[in-house]
C-alpha cells in the first residue's frame, strides 16, 4: 500500500492544484484532542509507519481525479461509467488510460479476503436483516449527522443541493452490502466501492474551492475526507451497528460477528483505505472508534438540517398510518442517546418513547421465535411494521443507484 503523508499529498498536488499558492503555515498540528496511538499491531497489515490518518488522503485516486477533473473530461467519462455496474464486467474501454490503470488495481479484491466470512456475513444478513438494515439506518445514517466533518463535506459538495436524494447515500452502501454475496461476480459492492472512491477523490479536489466550505472547515489542511475522517464514518457503520446489536441482544454467533466485521474490512480497502488502518478485529475496532469516533461527534448547522430531511421523508410516513416524524425521532433517540437527540433538537413522542424503552428488547426476542400475532399482540405488531420500513427509510429511492457519477461541481446554492 501507498504510505501517503502530508508532504507526499502535497508532491502528488492533484488534490490541491489550482488552490494557488497555500502557504507551509497551514499546516498545523492536526486537530486530534488525542495523539494518534492506535497501533497497527491490531490492523490487517499487522504493522504500520505510525502516520496520524487525519494527515493522509488517498494519493493513488487523488492524482488521477484532479486530472480528468482539470482536463474536463469527466462528463464523457461518466458515461461510459454508467455501462459499469456489476463486479464481474470488464472494466469499460474508452476511458483515459491513467483512470483504466487506477480502477484495474482499485478493483482487486485483497489478498487477505476470507469468502467464508463473506459467507457468514451473507447468512447473518439473511437471518437478521431487518434489525440489521434498521441499526444501518438510525446507527450509522442518523449519526452521519452529528459527524460534522462528514456533514458540512455532504452539505457543500454537489449533493447537498439535493438532500433528499444525497442523505441516505453512506447508509445505502451499508445496505447495498446485504445485498447476498455483494462481492461476487453478479454483485455490485465492488464497482460501488471503487466508483465511490472516485466520487470522494473528486470531493477533495472540488470542496476546497467551495467558499461556504471553506468557511466552516476546520479540518486542518483545508482537505476533506482523509483517512481519519472515513475511519470515523466507517465506525458510524459496522463498529455502532455491532453495538446495536448487541444491546438489543439479536442472537449473533461468533461466525456471523467475524463475518459482518470482514466484509467491512474488505469494504474499507476498496474505498482507499490503508491496511495499516483497518482493524483487524473487533477489541482493536472498538479501540480505534474510541479515538476516532467518540471525539468527532458534536452538532453542526449542517447535521441538523440533513437530520431533519432523513426524519421527514415523506413516501415513508405515507407509506403507513402509524409512523410519524416524532416516533422516528422517538427511535433514534432510543438508539443514539439523549446527548445525540439534544443536538439534532429532536422532538420525540412522548408515548413511543416509553414503547422503545420498555417493549425493544421483548420484541427483538419474540421476533426470533415468530411469535407475533396481528391483533394479539398489537404494539408488537405495529414494530414489526417498523422495521420493515424504517430500513426503507434510506431505500426509498429505488436503491443506490449505481452510476454514483464523479462530480464536477460544489452545491451552487
Ligand atoms: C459520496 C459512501 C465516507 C463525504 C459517497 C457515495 C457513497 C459514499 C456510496 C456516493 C454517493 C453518490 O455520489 O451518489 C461512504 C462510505 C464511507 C464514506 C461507505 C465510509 C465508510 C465519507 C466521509 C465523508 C464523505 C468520511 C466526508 C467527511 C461524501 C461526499 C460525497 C460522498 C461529500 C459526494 C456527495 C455528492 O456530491 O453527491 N459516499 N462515504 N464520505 N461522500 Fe462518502
Amino acid at each position: 500500500m501507498d504510505n501517503l503523508n502530508r508532504r507526499d499529498a502535497l508532491k502528488a498536488g492533484g488534490v490541491l492544484a489550482g488552490i494557488g499558492a497555500l502557504s507551509l503555515s497551514l499546516f498545523t498540528a492536526p486537530p486530534r484532542a488525542q495523539a494518534w496511538n492506535w497501533s497497527a499491531s491490531g490492523s490487517i497489515a499487522g504493522s504500520g509507519d505510525g502516520v496520524d490518518p487525519m494527515t493522509v488522503w488517498d494519493p493513488a485516486a487523488d492524482q488521477v481525479i484532479a486530472e480528468i477533473l482539470e482536463s474536463g473530461q469527466v462528463p464523457a467519462i461518466n458515461k461510459i461509467l454508467a455501462t459499469w455496474t456489476t463486479n464481474n464486467q470488464p472494466t469499460p474501454s474508452g476511458l483515459p488510460p491513467n483512470l483504466t490503470a487506477f480502477i484495474e488495481q482499485a478493483r482487486q479484491l485483497p489478498a487477505w479476503t476470507d469468502q467464508s466470512k463473506l459467507t457468514a456475513a451473507d447468512d447473518f444478513n439473511a437471518k437478521q436483516g431487518p434489525f440489521i438494515g434498521t441499526a444501518y439506518g438510525f446507527g450509522a445514517g442518523l449519526l452521519a449527522t452529528v459527524i460534522p466533518h462528514e456533514s458540512r463535506a455532504v452539505y457543500y459538495s454537489k449533493g447537498g443541493a439535493d438532500l433528499q436524494d444525497r442523505i441516505a447515500k453512506t447508509a445505502k452502501l451499508g445496505y447495498d452490502l446485504m445485498a447476498q454475496q455483494p462481492f461476487g461476480p453478479n454483485g455490485h459492492l465492488i464497482v460501488t466501492c471503487v466508483k465511490t472512491r472516485m466520487v470522494h477523490a473528486a470531493v477533495r479536489h472540488l470542496l476546497p474551492r467551495s467558499a461556504p466550505w471553506l468557511q466552516v472547515a476546520t479540518e486542518s489542511p483545508k482537505i476533506p475526507i482523509s483517512q481519519n475522517d472515513i475511519l470515523v464514518t466507517w465506525h458510524s457503520l459496522p463498529t455502532t451497528i455491532m453495538q446495536k446489536l448487541k444491546a438489543w441482544k439479536v442472537p449473533i454467533t461468533d461466525a456471523h460477528s467475524a463475518g459482518l466485521l470482514h466484509s467491512w474490512q474488505v469494504t474499507a480497502h476498496l474505498l482507499g483505505v490503508q491496511d495499516q488502518y483497518i482493524p483487524a478485529t473487533w477489541d482493536s475496532a472498538n479501540a480505534q472508534s474510541k479515538l476516532v469516533l467518540d471525539p468527532a461527534l458534536g452538532p453542526s448547522p449542517e447535521g441538523t438540517k440533513i437530520a431533519d430531511h432523513l426524519l421527514t421523508i415523506g413516501p415513508v410516513l405515507a407509506a403507513t398510518s402509524f409512523i410519524t416524524k416524532p416516533m422516528l425521532a422517538s427511535f433514534t433517540k432510543f438508539v443514539l442517546g439523549n446527548q445525540v437527540a439534544k443536538w439534532l433538537n429532536l422532538k420525540t413522542d412522548g408515548i413511543w418513547d416509553g414503547i422503545f424503552a420498555t417493549l425493544w428488547g421483548p420484541f427483538v426476542q419474540l421476533y426470533q421465535f415468530g411469535k407475533i400475532v396481528p391483533g394479539v399482540d398489537a404494539i408488537y405488531f405495529q414494530l414489526t411494521e417498523f422495521i420493515k420500513v424504517a430500513a426503507l427509510l434510506y431505500l426509498n429511492n429505488g436503491g443506490l443507484k449505481l452510476e454514483l457519477p464523479i462530480p464536477t461541481t460544489n452545491n451552487p446554492s
